[in-house]
């Protein structure tokens, strides 16, 4: 059977992705079972197809499996298929993942959320290609080759007993363990361009007109906790909200719940009556050594005001001008008079 489905570009130059390129290629025809590790949003799924296509089972089908997404019982039941009458609710017969992934391959992802039965009846899949359907008598053989994935420590796991060493060690002939974004920043700009072009032709655009250079200097300073998934998203937004495609994409809009509207920053906010912020000032005022230093005074004021918004708002230069009620270019005015322009590096 054909596999028609293309597979998405794996898109990346620096030396650590080069690396995984290199192993994937050597890995992709031998017919055992991988493992590939990494992160939330690094591409496990991209890494799992990249092996179908690039191996000689690429004309087979590639079946992939949420092991996460289902219970236990349903799990068992949707990899090796069941009979009719098999449990209440089996209506009828169904044909397993691994029926189904017949001379291709197999993908189960977040494999370390398995029960011990799940993970036994694996093994012996692994180890001598056999299985029985839920419910069903005869012992079937399998040729579908099995991708695993994971976000998880699995070694850690055996250690604590939540997953079987013996299926690790059957699994693990070889194991892709995929770079974290922050550990290849070579890679930041080239994959942002990618997606910004891709999204400026969703929105109808032109063209793409390029990431500001502070814009670029931003991209590549964020530690990038969720990965290519994140960028990916980041670059979406930050492009959709642009108000002026036409010029260069300035501000970078990281997290969307940022907001100065945000229920749990709104009951700070009202938590101290203007009154008792009259009372403080007031009775700061009587504390107060005559003769003063205004000037220095003012600015320690000023100075802990605009840090305090800055933190409010997150280090958005945008909604500080908004919380103190100063427009962004004042704003910017303080923050060099009091050289507060690196506390925006911040995160
Ligand atoms: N190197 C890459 N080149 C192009 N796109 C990529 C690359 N890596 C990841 N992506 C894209 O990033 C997104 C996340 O990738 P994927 O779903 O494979 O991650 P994952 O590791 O399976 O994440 P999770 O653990 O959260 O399921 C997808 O849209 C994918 O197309
Ligand atoms: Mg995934």
């Amino acid at each position: 059977m054909a596999n028609l489905t293309k597979p998405t570009q794996l898109l990346g130059q620096s030396t650590y992705f080069s690396q995984m390129l290199e192993q994937i290629s050597l890995l992709a025809p031998l017919n055992k079972p991988v493992l590939i590790i990494g992160e939330r949003g690094t591409g496990k799924e991209l890494v799992a197809e990249r092996l179908h296509f690039l191996s000689t089972r690429w004309h087979g089908p590639l079946v992939k499996l949420n092991c996460a997404a289902i219970n236990d019982n349903l799990l068992e039941s949707e990899l090796f298929g069941h009979e009719i009458g098999s449990f209440s609710g089996a209506s009828k017969k169904h044909t397993g993942r691994f029926a189904r992934a017949e001379g291709g391959s197999l993908f189960l992802d977040e494999l370390a959320n398995t029960s011990n039965l799940v993970q036994e009846k694996l093994l012996r899949v692994v180890e001598y290609g056999e299985y029985e359907t839920v419910g069903g008598q005869k012992t079937l053989t399998s040729d579908a080759r099995l991708i695993a994935a994971t976000n998880e420590d699995l070694p850690k796991l055996v250690e604590q007993k939540r997953f079987r060493a013996d299926l690790l060690d059957r699994l693990a002939f070889d194991v892709i363990t995929i770079p974290p974004l922050r550990y290849r920043r070579e890679d930041i700009l080239l994959l942002a361009e990618h997606f910004a072009i891709r999204m400026a032709g969703e929105l109808q655009l032109d063209y793409f007109a390029g990431f500001s250079e502070k814009a670029r200097q931003t991209l590549l300073e964020y530690s990038w906790p969720g990965n290519v998934r994140e960028l990916k998203n980041v670059v979406e937004r930050s492009l959709y909200r642009q108000q002026d495609p036409e010029s260069e994409l300035q501000h970078i809009v990281f997290d969307p719940f940022d907001s100065p509207f945000r229920p749990a920053q709104s009951i700070q906010m009202s938590e101290k009556p203007p009154e008792s912020q009259n009372n403080d000032l007031n009775s700061d005022i009587q504390a107060y050594n005559w003769p003063i230093d205004f000037s220095q005074l003012s600015a320690e004021y000023e100075i802990e005001m605009i840090k305090a918004a800055l933190k409010q708002s997150r280090y958005n230069q945008k909604q500080t001008a908004e919380l103190l009620r100063v427009s962004y270019h004042q704003l910017r005015g303080y923050l060099k008079k009091y050289k507060l322009l690196d506390s925006l590096k911040h995160d």
